[in-house]
């Protein structure tokens, strides 16, 4: 429940920037983490788990879980740590990897 009145207009953003994800547009913030973008589009399930599937998304946030990682021209990087850039292109973690 929100105590006071809603105060997120007077949030000063960066620049907005576009990505990529799995094919579709994303939009960003020059700066911030990929994992905050995502999670802003509704893109919670970053990856499949391992062992049964199912989906996978941000945990900890700080870099330690792994369960945040996605592929950046075929390196696993964790969307957690990493900046939005312009015209990055992401891909999910092909499932069993
Ligand atoms: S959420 Fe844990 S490493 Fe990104």
């Amino acid at each position: 429940m929100r105590l006071i009145a809603d105060q997120s207009g007077q949030i000063r953003r960066s620049a907005e920037v576009e990505f990529t994800f799995d094919g579709a547009a994303v939009a960003g913030h020059d700066g911030e983490t990929v994992a905050a973008a995502l999670s802003r589009a509704g893109r919670l399930a970053l990856r499949e788990g391992p062992g049964d599937g199912g989906p996978r998304g941000v945990f900890c946030a700080i870099g330690v879980c792994q369960e945040c990682v996605v592929l950046l021209d075929g390196a696993r990087m964790e969307s957690c740590r990493l900046s939005v850039r312009p015209g990055m292109v992401l891909e999910r973690v092909p499932s069993g990897r």
